[in-house]
């Protein structure tokens, strides 16, 4: 009955989803006779939620907390891809040489509208790595200059860096640190003020850090950055999908993301925001037939590529909407606060990620204290089945959990119950 009723509410979004393909549209149809709006339904309790989960086919055994290292795909994003896959197998010319012209563009412009954003600012990538590779090797820089790196940056936001500027150009990096444990956001926007100087070009700072799970001020940043003539570029690959991000809102020059975390969409696509006038600092990392095209397109030429995973990016920007932005970001401030409070007060942890919701949401590092945080996830994971990211960098000595929509209250007791064993 459950997966009736999943079915019928996963057709029901997917039929009402205006600008999806109507061969997928026709095709997955078939599998029901019936359609329901359960997902796109007003319920928020937590039998919804324990259905949205049966939309992802976890491995047997598997409790995951782990979406931020990779996120899954539910079915209908699975099902698509798949579905794509076939056709583009069925006639590979005709699919890869244009038929699928319209349905890119169809995909652009849902991921510009889920973040809010016009689709000539969005190209549609590969991954957050190739993002900040392209952001980092296409400034005109000169020795001496400097680009301010927090010391929380992934490495995929660090290396391009070191790589194309600073070994290259003698560019300046400069690494400012954070506190693990931030009280406000005016805390973080004035360690990044005082390390500014007047040879600063740029700015490339992470959304959310995959360390700690923290927050960082963008929007505050981007504002304070533009008034010396400084760029911005972020890396949203742990933020994209947690809670609503509205780009022309929070003002930054370059935003990269992920989509294969909590977009949950296929491996191998991302999103590459730019925002129009500063498209022209850009230069396309791979260079093919196309190269001379003005529109941002220009940077996602890669002539033979993953289209169906592409296309299946669409469908994940349709399942999002399904469970509505509003939703989906309550759910998660709603799954950090349920499990920070079964922990509250017991000596036995330590959360390292600051609790504020200006400051954290989907990620959250907590340590058992006095135990290597290596062998607390061994153990997790043999005796429990719980899968999750330990962290012992930048002095860290915790788990990283990561809450997701297929999270269920069920999944965060049984972890507290396991971690409470350990
Ligand atoms: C903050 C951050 N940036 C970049 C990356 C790299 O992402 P990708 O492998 O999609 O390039 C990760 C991966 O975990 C990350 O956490």
């Amino acid at each position: 009955m459950e997966r009736r009723a999943l079915l019928k509410y996963s057709l029901s979004g997917l039929l009402a989803a205006p600008a999806l393909s109507s061969i997928i549209r026709d095709n997955l149809g078939a599998r029901s006779e019936e359609t329901s709006d359960f997902l796109s339904s007003t319920d928020n309790d937590e039998s919804y939620w324990e259905l949205v989960k049966k939309e992802f086919d976890f491995a047997p055994g598997l409790v995951y907390f782990n979406n931020a290292s990779l996120g899954p795909c539910p079915k209908l994003v699975v099902d698509a891809t798949n579905h794509y896959r076939a056709m583009l197998d069925g006639f590979p010319s005709k699919y890869m040489w244009g038929a699928w012209q319209e349905d890119k563009e169809k995909t652009r412009a849902k991921v510009a509208e889920m973040f809010s954003c016009d689709k000539e600012e969005i190209a549609l990538t590969h991954n957050t790595t190739e993002g900040m590779n392209m952001i980092a090797a296409s400034m005109d820089l000169k020795a001496g200059d400097e680009v301010i790196l927090g010391n929380h940056e992934h490495t995929s936001g660090t290396a391009c860096w070191q790589y194309w500027q600073e070994e290259r150009h003698g560019v300046k990096l400069v690494r400012p640190e954070l506190p693990i444990l931030p009280e406000s956001e005016e805390e973080i926007l004035e360690i990044y003020k005082n390390v500014i100087t007047p040879r600063t070009k740029v700015i490339s700072i992470v959304h959310g850090t995959n360390t700690n799970g923290m927050i960082l001020p963008i929007k505050k940043i981007s504002e304070m950055a533009h008034k010396q003539g400084i760029l911005v570029a972020v890396d949203g690959a742990q933020t994209a999908g947690t809670f609503k991000i509205d780009l022309n809102d929070l003002g930054c020059d370059f935003y990269v993301a992920s989509a294969h975390k909590f977009m949950f969409a296929p491996k191998g696509t991302a999103v590459f925001y730019a925002r129009k006038d500063s498209q022209k600092y850009l230069r396309a990392l791979v260079v093919a037939k196309g190269w001379k095209d003005k529109s941002i397109r220009r940077l996602e030429n890669y002539n033979t590529r993953n289209l169906p995973e592409l296309l299946g990016q669409g469908m994940a920007v349709d399942y999002y909407n399904l469970i509505g932005a509003d939703k989906r970001e309550s759910r998660m401030r709603d799954l950090k606060a349920y499990f920070r409070g079964a922990l509250d007060g017991d000596e036995r942890f330590a959360f390292k990620t600051p609790a504020h919701d200006e400051l954290s949401c989907a990620i959250q590092n907590v340590e058992v204290v006095g135990k290597k945080v290596g062998t607390v996830k061994q153990q997790l994971f043999n005796d429990f089945g719980i899968d999750c990211r330990p962290m012992s960098s930048h002095g860290l000595n915790g788990l990283r959990i990561s809450l997701s929509v297929f999270t269920t209250k069920k999944d965060v007791d049984y972890l507290v119950d396991a971690l409470k064993k350990v």
